[in-house]
């Protein structure tokens, strides 16, 4: 049963409120706001057709570390047929304009947790109509962010607790804005953008539930994957691929996440594609993180001015 407090507003990119601050988010206040809703019909596209997403996307499997995991033609190829078959509502495709003008990054982000999702699934989700509702998912799993002021969103230095707040409120807005075009709270990208920040020993965000569905540990590694091997706002300077993946198997170590997918992101990072299941990983660290990172770092809140 859902139950949870929104700290900030949530808005669509054309400016209506759905919901103020405050809301205790239920399924009940949800679903009204679904039904007020209920008229309303959307276009949908192909996402591969829409804007220039099939070159982006294209471009960004040629760039290191990508181009090993997508080196293989004959299931990149089965992989773009796959890819072309999802449809998005013309809404949640506008956020792409709008990542794509305002935070290219996070463009290049839900892009590519998209197609690594769906390349990780085929080895761990044998039902094809599964892998697409999966696939579907991918970049949708951030459009919460599109209520997260761009300052936040973009800032180099560390967060305050407020502010810290705003970027975790990307999930219940995304959970929302997607309930809303989608009719109804069913869709499996409601329920991934809810929880793809959720962890397996319930150290996650924003319920601190436990981790279990393996859809949503799938987008998980893979959003955790992209962020690390990319220069970010907090850390201008990416992790190399291999302390990127020792980062990860220590999360599993930790049961933060499962082994299974970890092995699968694993096995594409190897030339000679080994089957997951037989690769061993070693437990031996020795990559060296970025030196300047405040991630997770908390900075004191901006004091007001006191004559305000
Ligand atoms: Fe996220
Ligand atoms: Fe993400």
């Amino acid at each position: 049963m859902l139950k949870l407090t929104l700290q900030h507003s949530i808005r669509t990119l054309d400016n209506q409120l759905l919901f103020p601050p405050g809301t205790l988010l239920t399924e009940e206040t949800l679903d009204a706001v679904i039904y007020s809703h209920r008229a309303y019909s959307y276009r949908t596209c192909p996402l591969l057709l829409y804007g220039s997403v099939k070159e982006d996307c294209l471009n960004f499997f040629s760039t290191p570390p990508y181009e090993t995991i997508f080196s293989d033609k004959k299931p990149i190829n089965d992989l773009l047929n796959l890819l072309e078959t999802v449809h998005l509502s013309i809404p949640v495709l506008e956020s792409l304009d709008y990542f794509k003008q305002h935070d290219f990054h996070t463009y290049s982000h839900i892009l590519m947790v998209f197609a690594l999702s769906t390349l990780l699934a085929e080895d761990l989700i044998p039902d094809y109509q599964e892998c697409i509702q999966l696939s579907a998912t991918g970049p949708t799993h951030d459009i919460g962010k599109i209520c997260v002021p761009l300052p936040i969103l973009k800032k180099a230095t560390p967060l305050t607790k407020t502010e810290r707040g705003f970027i975790e409120h990307h999930t219940a807005a995304g959970y929302v804005l997607l309930s809303y075009y989608y009719k109804g709270i069913q869709n499996l990208a409601c329920g991934v953008a809810l929880s793809h920040h959720e962890r397996r020993d319930g150290s996650g965000y924003p319920r601190g539930i436990m981790l279990k569905d393996p859809i949503v540990e799938i987008i998980a590694v893979s959003d955790i994957y992209d962020a690390l091997i990319k220069p970010r706002p907090y850390r201008p300077t990416a992790y190399d691929n291999r302390t990127a993946l020792e980062e990860i198997t220590e999360m599993a170590e930790q049961n933060k996440i499962g082994w299974d997918v970890v092995k699968v992101l694993i096995a594409h990072n190897r030339k000679s594609k080994p089957y997951y299941r037989e690769i061993r990983i070693s437990a031996e660290k020795r990559g060296i993180p970025p030196s300047y990172n405040v991630y997770g770092i908390i900075a004191e809140e901006e004091k007001k001015d006191s004559k305000d």
